[in-house]
């Protein structure tokens, strides 16, 4: 079995479980991931379904050159049709994308044009204009517009939308996508949600673009319009390919957090991904935390593009670093300390303060921990460690027979799971012998010095940092 070009292989990429995501929690994470197209990216369903429509109207002859404005991706998917099909490209983009994406569409016999990102959308000398004014100056030129072309939105309509319902077998509960032109979104929504209105709808945006705020007050405020650095979503226009009626919420991403979690994503999943992946994946897990999950949920996160594109940005700590978004703010929450231990679902092991100290003892052996709390009626009242009970045995025989009660240390204070390992640590390294986490469900866990040994010894190997 064979493909008779290229074009056949876009689509149908696969769906995979995300492993650590959200291990230990109910529901399940699904990654939609898009650099299995032969572009590398989600955008090589836009380009063929904008240059057969084009072709189907007329807009595009043989012959004909292609003309857009694209951060790259868009480029490397009109680049690799118009390759099969006998087109020329001409492309503009700005000077905040990777010199791999402009090198990329170089490499497939494109013309680059790059302008400057921080002019207003109608500068003449933004990528926009410039990439009109081009489509009007070269004869037999077509300008697909992907921000827009309603064909964008329409080949999600018919492809990525139709795909994720297949998939999931029509378990998919939710959907979770950056917006950049809106395409995506509102094709794969526009299906999804005719299959099962009851679909959720989550987009994410990059702080410092406008769609929260004109999602959320419908008013076109361009106080809200900042630089960023993450590229692919977010805009300073409203592209006609957003359709806000079908999306349920819209989730600010940082830079900082896009980054940090796209370079977890290779680490722990080995997902090399884009930094809009990031994105998705931390927009995902905000919606979460405030609306936790039921264990049927089945959340499709669509991830649009390759890390490849993006090795000397912020897979290079040095970049990370220069931008400041490597510091200590990297380490891990105690919430992924306990999940990597597996913590979460596990009950705490405690001991009564009416019990023996030999009881104790014979817990902690089997169990193999160094310390107990203690309780009393449900309510924790003390706290029992391996130096104390050495102490006490040291002092006289006789301790094992003494009440747990009568030789408890005070409780471990409770923390919040959201707290940094490293305030954690400090607290450890100054003789506390273990922290109690409240976690969301109400329930405690007890975080020791070895569990944030281990957690930062398997962030260093890779794991959730
Ligand atoms: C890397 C990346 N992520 C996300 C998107 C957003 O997808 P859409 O334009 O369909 O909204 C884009 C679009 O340019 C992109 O290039």
């Amino acid at each position: 079995m064979w493909y008779s070009s290229i074009i056949e292989t876009v689509g149908n990429t696969p769906l995979v479980k995300l492993q650590t995501v959200n291990k230990g929690q109910p529901g399940t994470l699904l990654a939609k991931v898009e650099y299995f197209n032969p572009g590398h990216s989600v955008k090589d369903r836009i380009a063929l379904k904008m240059i057969e429509d084009a072709e189907k109207s007329g807009k595009l002859k043989p012959g004909g050159t292609i003309i857009e404005g694209t951060s790259g991706n868009t480029g490397m998917g009109l680049a690799l049709v118009a390759a099969v099909k006998g087109y020329k490209c001409v492309f503009t983009t700005t000077d905040k994308q990777s010199m791999e994406k402009v090198n990329l569409l170089r490499a497939l016999g494109c013309e680059v044009q790059i302008c400057p990102t921080n002019v207003e959308p109608d500068d003449p000398r933004s990528y926009y204009s410039v990439a009109k004014r081009l489509s009007e100056e070269i004869p037999n030129s077509f300008y697909p517009d992907q921000y827009n072309n309603l064909s964008n939105k329409q080949s999600h309509y018919e492809t990525t939308g139709p795909e994720i319902w297949e998939q999931t077998e029509g378990k998919v509960t939710h959907f979770v996508a950056g917006i950049g032109t809106g395409g995506t979104i509102s094709g794969a929504a526009q299906f999804l949600k005719e299959k099962n209105p009851d679909i959720t709808i989550i987009g994410v945006d990059a702080v410092g673009s406008i769609f929260k705020s004109y999602f959320e007050t419908g008013e076109f405020d361009k106080r809200h319009i900042a630089p960023y650095l993450t590229e692919g979503i977010g805009e300073d226009i409203i592209p006609a390919n957003v359709d806000f009626e079908l999306i349920d919420e819209i989730i600010q991403c940082p830079d900082r957090e896009a980054f940090v979690t796209t370079r977890k994503l290779a680490r722990r999943e080995g997902l090399f991904v884009g930094g809009s992946c990031g994105s998705a994946v931390w927009g995902a897990q905000q919606y979460i935390k405030k609306n936790p999950l039921k264990p049927d949920d089945v959340v499709v996160i669509l991830l649009p593009d390759s890390g490849t594109r993006y090795v000397s940005k912020f897979y290079s700590d040095e970049w990370m670093r220069t931008n400041g978004f490597m510091d200590e703010e990297e380490r891990p929450e105690l919430e992924e300390v306990i999940t990597l231990r597996g913590m979460g679902e596990r009950d705490l092991i405690t001991v009564d303060r009416n019990e023996t100290l030999e009881k104790a003892i014979q817990q902690m052996n089997r169990h193999n921990i160094s310390q107990l709390p203690v309780i009393s009626a449900d309510k924790v009242v003390g706290s029992l460690t391996e130096t104390r009970i050495l102490t006490l045995l040291m002092e006289s025989s006789d301790a094992r027979n003494r009440k747990v009660g009568d030789v408890m240390d005070e409780p471990f204070p409770i923390v919040a799971a959201d707290l940094k390992v490293d305030q954690i640590s400090r607290m450890l390294s100054k003789g506390l012998a273990a922290v109690m986490v409240r976690l969301e469900d109400g329930r405690h866990t007890i975080v020791t010095r070895s569990d944030l040994i281990y957690a930062l010894a398997a962030t260093s190997d890779g794991a959730w940092e």
